[in-house]
């Protein structure tokens, strides 16, 4: 039998919103499944979406269930997301999706759920209208974000939280960085013109290219060449404000899969080192590396320990891209609003402070810090700097704008959407001499 790309999806839903898979683990186990082109993009649609609006029709269903399915029937229950998921976000035509989400039970071997699943998904349609209306009444069923962050983001960014979210959910553009030491960014925007694509230079970005949709990248024209990365905007800005010149001794502190190191080696000829915890992760940035025809000294080791890996020459630029919420990167990856916890902030605060205040010593006198999150919250960006600049009597502020985003305490901080970018907070300090 053919497999059924909604109950594979079903099956893959449920493990990353029910069990912590990742929607990168599932998609990769679940794709190769399906032959049929079509049906793989199916899949991906399903598997975004359904973790993206997991939160909100979730909620709907504990409401239009007599007896909770989840526990019992995890990937019936994920099916029945799906199912409004169709109907409401994919917009797909209402009686195709009844009748296939009806069908999936079956390839679930769940015939004798099939009843249920059609009875469900017609009394939503029945009542979407109050229900709709009562999914609305609160930001995080409105948004589809944990009730822990809506929270935080409200007393984070009072002003900009609904607008936050809501960036969150919609579909973010394909970004390009030009490879610097490749060619010039207009004759590879005129060749992705050429081979069809409608990609224009970032206003302000200057490597930056924008496609309005993601297509498969392996198939534009230099990538083979290493012509381009795909790299977010927000990410690209890091390079700017590294600022590193030809000759410097430039330390990546949390380099994996190696975006902005690639970034700062495509900028200026610089000693690299790109250091990297995650021995997994690691090879990443060497292919990346080889794919770009750059090269880096690449380390596994712990940022928090410098002992264990530097050589006591002290470094002009240093990177710390720290390990975050990813809170500002939600659009791009639907599926980490269902995996972190409230209790994650405090912890990864824990592992910023220690990463930034063992490196502050490896900094050379008139080098350059640049602390770096894709996080929206206060307490990962600017409260781990202030405590960094009220512990050390050498370091400070170099202030700096961008032509978007909000001005922090300490830094900047973009908020998805600001610019159609990713979230990210920066700080850049100096050591005096
Ligand atoms: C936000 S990602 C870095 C992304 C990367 N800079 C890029 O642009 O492609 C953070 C990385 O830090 C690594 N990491 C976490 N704790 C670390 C530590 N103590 N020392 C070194 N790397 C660490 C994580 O494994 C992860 O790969």
């Amino acid at each position: 039998m053919k497999p059924d790309a909604r109950a594979l999806a079903a099956s893959g839903l449920a493990e990353i919103a029910l069990r912590g898979a990742s929607l990168r683990e599932v998609m990769e186990r679940s794709a190769p499944r399906l032959p049929d082109p079509r049906d793989r993009a199916l899949l991906m649609a399903l598997l975004s979406e359904g973790a993206r609006w997991w939160l909100r029709y979730d909620a709907a269903l504990d409401e239009l269930l007599a007896r909770p399915l989840k526990r019992k029937e995890p990937a019936i229950h994920a099916l029945l997301v799906l199912g409004l998921v169709q109907l409401e976000v994919l917009e797909l035509e209402d009686y195709a999706a009844v009748a296939a989400t009806v069908e999936a039970t079956r390839a679930l071997k769940r015939p004798a759920l099939a009843g249920l699943v059609n009875a469900v998904l017609r009394r939503w349609q029945r009542e979407r209208g109050d229900r709709l209306a009562g999914l609305d009444a609160q930001p995080a069923t409105r948004h589809a974000h944990p009730d822990w962050l809506a929270a935080a983001l409200a007393t984070d960014w009072p002003a900009q939280a609904e607008a936050v979210m809501a960036a969150d959910n919609r579909e973010p553009p394909l970004m390009l960085r030009a490879n610097h030491r490749h060619g010039d960014r207009d004759a590879l925007v005129a060749a992705l013109r050429d081979a069809g694509q409608a990609a224009g230079a970032h206003p302000w970005l200057a490597d930056g290219i924008v496609l309005p949709h993601s297509t498969d990248v392996t198939r534009l024209p230099g990538f083979a060449e290493g012509a381009f990365a795909v790299q977010d905007g927000a990410a690209q800005v890091a390079a700017d404000l590294v600022d590193a010149r030809d000759g410097q001794r430039v330390l990546d502190a949390c380099a994996a899969p190696g975006g902005k190191a690639c970034h700062l080696l495509e900028r200026a000829g610089v000693e690299l080192t790109a250091l990297e915890m995650d021995g997994h992760r690691a090879p990443r940035i060497r292919q990346n590396l080889e794919r770009l025809q750059l090269s880096a000294k690449l380390i596994v080791g712990d940022a928090g320990d410098p002992s264990s890996w530097w050589d006591n020459r002290p470094f002009d630029r240093i990177l710390i891209d720290a390990p975050c919420s990813a809170s500002g990167v939600l659009r791009r990856r639907p599926d980490v609003r269902l995996h972190r916890r409230a209790r994650d902030i405090a912890a990864l605060g824990v592992q910023q402070r220690r990463i930034l205040h063992a490196l502050w010593p490896l900094l050379a006198p008139g080098g350059r810090l640049v602390y770096a999150t894709c996080s929206l919250l206060r307490a990962e960006n600017e409260a781990v700097v202030t405590e960094l600049l009220a512990a050390q009597a050498d370091a400070e502020v170099v202030p700096f704008d961008l032509p978007v985003g909000q001005r922090a305490a300490v830094g900047w901080q973009l908020l998805p959407g600001d610019g159609d970018l990713d979230g990210m907070y920066y700080a850049v300090l100096r050591k005096r001499p």
